[in-house]
């Protein structure tokens, strides 16, 4: 039997205050979270939507230093303008705080400090990385080298962004201090640890055996979590931004970000509601759920719970719909890469286009699987869904009225079968959507309520009132309020996907109240009933709107290139004596030809002085044979020989690599000698 519960206190991520928020961040969280706050509030359930910044962590401090700010000021400018962009979105949040605030300084402090009391922390001293420069510990992003997995540079301490493994600081290969480049050496510190590996057990059984409906991609990363054995997690940094441990002699240590912002939630919740937030967060038949993406999954499900069940008097969470990522145009978001499209940015080039933003992401949520983002589909959705179905089955039914009926709902006749059929196909709308939205399937839910614009569209094409106005006005006002109680009953199930339209559609159809209860009804709007003038709801994107967000991104790819080449750092340092091993010489090529069934390789004959070489070399993309027959080139001469497609290679030709991939084959500037040594 489901449990009944009295309200829901939903929450959704915290953004880090240090840049704007993207799509993937709308897609992933806040408008699934939106969608099922507006849908429980038009069940007139009770319910709370708590949202606020995340203002604490390393990415605000390393942003600060390199714009020579405090954090505070990154802070309090992005909060500013993540908080505009939501609401401007229409995310309904009842609260949006911050961790910067009193009330959560205090919830927080407070939260340790219970726990702290209650003996649930190991303390524990460890040599950490210490940066001798900036006299700081280099905890988490303050630290980069390579990736131990996929050998990438600039993977951080915590995490490798390019093959997206967890990492501690001590797996870094050449660790290097963010702040100040320099070689970190190791000093002693002391921190306290969450033991999750004790609360393993209940954690297993928590969420292992009691909660098997969870999404599939959630369960699967917390049952990996649980199988590879959990560690105790530090919640402790040496930072100087952040809350400071509450705890004697703990002096230049802050709480880990991750410890506190979590309970940003519940002090927002504070924040908003001082007397009775604990009901909220503490009793029994109030359920929680977190709207969250999937790289927040382990705090959410397994650090978090933790906390809570430690402390005592917490719910835990119910459900934890987490979405994968959205891609863009093919890539993967990036803020570094500025590889994104920032809510700010796309309100000032598409403005009054919200809702179609939140169609678009919606209708391509990441529930199940990572999804892209492309300006092409951006823009068929719209022209060929909202504009072409939704907008124009409404405008049509609303400017026959107008035209027919002097905008006054015409009287219900007597019910052909296409009228009987039109009914039942709306009948169940409500049902549908409610059987999806309860278990967080928004993109199905809004693909129902667009089939319900499909069929008035398919209804009013199939039945052309404005033929029949020739013969017969009766019947014309039978379709026509079919359409317009069809219509009507669209503004209902599109409100919690498109809140803006909606409100717009009801504006037309002059329906001041609306009941999510009367979904499915055929008689919303009674005979008689006056409506507004036609507007549109929809435009159509032209061509050149998003030509124009596509050559913007080529652009960023373009400078991305150009810096990457830039960063492509210089290799460590060799000495004059590595150098002279090395014995490269000028050769002149005698014969070229494809390597055949590759696409890759040449082989080469090269008169190297002394005698004839075979060489093969990697360039058959960028050269013809015969553009280098009688060139001469550069090249390795005491290289081990390597056999590559069977053939040995004795030697290798030096090209230069452009920053587009493209190689050039080095050659002397004049004429040499065949075998002159190159120095
Ligand atoms: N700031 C984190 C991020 O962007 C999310 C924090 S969620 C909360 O990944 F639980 F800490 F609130
Ligand atoms: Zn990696």
């Amino acid at each position: 039997m489901e449990k009944k519960f009295k309200r829901t206190t939903v929450t959704s991520a915290l953004p880090y205050a240090n840049g704007p928020v993207h799509i993937g961040h709308l897609a992933g969280v806040y408008i699934p979270a939106d969608i099922y706050v507006r849908y429980l509030r038009l069940k007139k359930e009770d319910v709370l939507f708590i949202g606020g910044s995340d203002e604490h962590g390393v990415p605000i401090t390393l942003r600060a230093k390199k714009e020579g700010v405090n954090p505070q000021e990154i802070v309090d400018h992005y909060h500013k303008l993540i908080k505009d962009s939501f609401k401007e979105f229409g995310i309904s949040f009842d609260v949006y705080g911050r961790t910067t605030s009193k009330t959560h300084q205090e919830l927080a402090s407070g939260f340790f400090r219970k726990l702290y009391d209650k003996g649930v922390f190991v303390e524990k001293t460890s040599e950490q990385y210490y940066d001798e420069e900036a006299h700081q510990f280099l905890a988490d992003r303050y630290i980069t080298g390579e990736c131990p997995y996929c050998h990438s540079q600039g993977a951080y301490g915590d995490q490798c962004e390019k093959c997206g493994s967890s990492l501690s600081p001590e797996e870094l290969i050449n660790p290097k201090s963010a702040i100040s480049g320099s070689k970190p050496v190791k000093r002693t510190t002391t921190h306290w640890y969450l033991p999750l590996d004790k609360y393993e057990p209940w954690l297993s059984k928590w969420i292992l055996e009691e909660h098997k409906e969870w999404r599939p991609n959630v369960y699967g990363q917390c049952k990996s979590w649980i199988d590879m054995g959990l560690k105790p997690r530090a919640v402790s940094r040496d930072l100087d931004w952040g809350i400071p441990v509450p705890v004697e002699g703990a002096e230049g240590k802050v709480l880990y970000v991750w410890f506190d912002a979590p309970l940003g939630y519940i002090s927002n919740t504070k924040e908003l509601l001082p007397d009775s937030w604990e009901k909220w967060w503490k009793d029994p038949e109030t359920r929680l759920i977190h709207f969250i993406g999937k790289d927040n999954i382990v705090f959410h499900c397994i650090v978090f719970p933790t906390m809570l069940k430690a402390e005592g008097s917490y719910i835990l969470p119910d459900n934890v719909p987490a979405n994968e990522f959205l891609n863009l145009e093919g890539n993967k978001i990036s803020t570094s890469r500025n590889w994104a499209v920032w809510l700010n940015e796309y309100l000032v080039d598409f403005p009054g286009k919200q809702d179609v933003l939140r169609y678009v992401l919606t209708a391509n949520a990441p529930e199940t699987k990572d999804n892209d983002f492309t300006w092409k589909d951006f823009q068929a959705r719209n022209n060929n869904e909202l504009v072409a179905i939704y907008g124009n089955f409404v405008n049509r039914a609303v400017v026959l009225t107008q035209k027919y009926f002097d905008l006054k709902v015409p009287e219900l006749g007597e019910l052909t079968e296409l009228d009987k059929q039109a009914f039942e196909d709306f009948k169940d709308i409500k049902t549908k959507v409610e059987n999806l939205l309860d278990v967080f399937k928004f993109r199905d839910a809004q693909k129902e309520a667009m089939n319900l614009a499909r069929i008035g569209n398919k209804y009013l094409t199939d039945t052309e009132p404005w033929k029949v106005a020739k013969t017969d006005m009766n019947r014309v006002g039978t379709i026509l309020n079919i359409s317009l109680q069809l219509a009507a009953n669209l503004a209902i199930v599109f409100e919690p996907f498109l809140p803006f339209s909606s409100a717009k559609l009801r504006k037309m159809l002059n329906m001041e109240s609306f009941d999510w209860t009367e979904l499915g009804r055929r008689n919303l709007l009674e005979t008689g009933h006056l409506l507004n003038t036609p507007e549109l709801l929809f435009e159509k994107i032209e061509d050149e709107a998003v030509e124009a967000q596509v050559q913007k991104l080529l652009n960023e790819k373009k400078k991305n290139e150009e810096t990457n080449y830039r960063a492509n750092q210089i290799k460590e340092t060799v000495t004059y004596e590595d150098f002279t091993k090395m014995d490269i010489r000028v050769g002149k090529i005698l014969e070229c030809q494809k390597v055949p069934k590759t696409d890759k390789l040449l082989q080469f004959k090269i008169d190297d002085g002394l005698e004839k070489r075979t060489i093969v070399s990697g360039i058959a993309k960028y050269y013809k044979p015969e553009e280098l027959i009688g060139k001469q080139v550069c090249f390795v001469a005491n290289l081990a020989p390597r056999k590559l497609k069977g053939i040995v290679s004795e030697g290798m030709i030096l090209s230069a690599e452009n920053n587009d991939g493209n190689l050039a084959v080095i050659m002397p500037e004049r004429e040499v000698k065949p075998g002159s040594e190159v120095k």
